[in-house]
Parts: structure tokens; sequence; C-alpha cells
């Protein structure tokens, strides 16, 4: 029986990647995606989605776009458009999409999905936590119902907005914080384990011959390669959001550890930074997990397959 898995995303390159592997993996069943700004505006983000799914030929699956703005703080500037584009996926030749969104409502969208699932839900989130802040504030009552909930975001001991906040985090920190503190545990696949992995350029080259799916993803996955090459002078990229819904998907292979984490929203130095303590310092009982490592090899293994499979099936 596979699991169901709800994915709150804001693609975003790296999302692309992850949504693709999570619909290739038959250990889970994605019934629904919600949409959030971050990497870029919520309407090419959710745009985005859209068009992907019909590349994927999957639009059996419903979309419903969340928040435009951040929890509480006025919208911030996507930081990303020098990452993933300005339309959010590197320019890449996609149809403007003929599907629709079910709603405009993720919060409601991702309540009625949890409550009405026959088994627990997986709850996925790649982008900025704005749509699940507001899930846990109108409907607490599902987080008792929520299988398990894995984030790509934050870091124990690094950044990459700063020094020490990692985007998804420091967009949005307070939505963040009121997460973190919600009640919902939560599985922080942070820049710990995901800048551990490199994800070199030749790993990709089956995509060349990979059909209308090739075509594509070479084209975002080039751009994105593009800029880590300016950034870190080597031809790779960091599979951040695949790696989180790799943690969905093999439960435990980022290695977590329990631990109690909180978010800075008031200091302009540390704004956006995740703050970890294993030790539990102040006798607080754990509220997340901080993952730190993952075997590349059978993650690239896992990744390049689930891809290439779903590659086949695309006309
Ligand atoms: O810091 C990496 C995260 O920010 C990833 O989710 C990427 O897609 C961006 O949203
Ligand atoms: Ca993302």
């Amino acid at each position: 029986m596979p699991k169901p898995l709800l994915i709150d995303t804001d693609p975003g390159i790296d999302d692309a990647v992850a949504i693709a592997l999570a619909l290739a993996q038959p250990e889970v069943e994605v019934i629904g995606i919600t949409t959030v700004g971050g990497n870029s505006g919520l309407d090419h983000t959710t745009r985005n989605t859209l068009r992907l799914l019909e590349l994927l030929d999957r639009t059996d699956i419903p979309v419903a776009s969340g928040a435009s703005e951040p929890y509480q703080r006025q919208v911030k500037a996507p930081a990303a458009a020098g990452v993933h584009g300005h339309d959010g996926f590197g320019g890449v030749d996609l149809p403007d999409p003929v599907t629709k969104i079910v709603s405009t409502n993720a919060a409601d969208f991702l309540a009625e999905k949890i409550r009405n699932s026959s088994e627990p839900v997986t709850l996925v989130a790649l982008g900025p936590l704005t749509n699940i802040a507001h899930l846990v504030d109108a409907h607490p009552d599902v987080i008792a119902l929520i299988e398990r909930f894995v984030i790509m975001g934050g870091a124990a001991r690094t950044g990459n907005v700063t020094p020490v906040a990692e985007f998804n985090i420091w967009h949005d920190p307070e939505s963040a914080k009121r997460v973190f503190s919600s009640g919902l545990e939560v599985v922080m696949v942070g820049l710990d384990v995901t800048n551990s992995l490199k994800t070199y350029e030749h790993l990709w080259d089956w995509l060349a011959d990979a059909g209308k799916f090739g075509k594509a993803y070479a084209k975002m996955l080039g751009v994105y390669t593009d800029f880590y090459s300016s950034f870190y002078g080597e031809r790779m990229t960091h599979q951040h959001d695949a790696i989180a819904v790799a943690e969905a998907i093999w439960p435990n292979c980022t290695n977590p550890q329990a631990a109690f984490i909180d978010v800075e929203c008031d200091s302009p130095l540390t704004d956006g930074m995740t703050v970890v303590d294993v030790n539990m310092r102040q006798g607080q009982k754990p509220n997340a997990y901080v993952c730190w490592s993952i075997d590349g090899d059978l993650f690239h293994q896992r990744l390049m397959t689930a891809l290439q499979n779903l590659a086949k099936t695309i006309n």
C-alpha cells in the first residue's frame, strides 16, 4: 500500500526534480500539491506546477495555490531569480497550462486531504512554510492525523542566503517559527545534508536521449548548474528538495537526530536562522529532527533510476 503524500512546493528547478522522484516511486502516492511563493512569485510557482504535471502526464493530481505573501511580514523580492530564472523554471520551453487549480486556499485543501485520507498522510514542504503555518492555525486538529512532516529547509551549521539562514526559512521566518512551535513534529532536511552532496552535471547526461522529459529537464538543470558553476566553480548542483522527498520515501535515509529547533525572527544579523539544540539545554522536549547526512551513491542511483523510468512513460 503506497503512502499518501502531500507536497507543498515553490517550483523551482530542484522542486521539479523532487516532484518527479515522488511521482516515480511506488512507495508513495502523491494525492495533492499546493503552491507557495518563494523561488518565484506565486503566479509563476503555480503555473510551473501545472505545466510540470502536464509534461509528466499527471493532471489527475489536484493542485491548490496558497499564500502569495509571507505569514506576517511584507513580501520579500524572490531572492532566487538568479538561481531558478525569472519564471522559476529556467525559461524552459513548456506550454502554458490548460489545467486549472482546484482551490486558492492551500490550508483548507491540505486539511481536507489529510482528514479524508484512508491512510495517514505524509506531508512534505519544499518551500517557505507559509501555507503550513496557515494550516496549523486554521486546522489544528490535523496535526494529530499527519503521519510524518518532512521539510527541505533550515540548517544547524550554515546558511545559503546569509551565513546562518537557509532560503525557505529566511523567506518567511515567522511562518517557520509558528510551525516549529505548533506541536507538528518537523523532520528538518536542511543544508547540513543537502549541501553535503554534489550532483555533478555528468550524472544528467542520459537526459539527452530521454525525449520530452529529457529536453525539459536538461534545459532547467542546465540553468541551475550554470548558477552553481558561477557561484561554486563546479558544474554541479545541490538537489535540496529531492533529498527531502527521499527522506519522505525512505525514512531515516538522511540520519535524523532528535532536537529542539526554534527560529530567529527579530535579529537583522541572524534573521531566519534555525537554532538547533540536540542537547535540550533548557530542558525542552524535542520538537523536531535535524538531518545530517545521506549515502550519496545510493541517492543518485535511486534518483536517476526513478527519473529514467518516469521519462520512458512520457510520450
Ligand atoms: O535553500 C534551498 C531551498 O530553497 C530549495 O527548496 C529551493 O527550491 C529553494 O526553494
Ligand atoms: Ca523549493
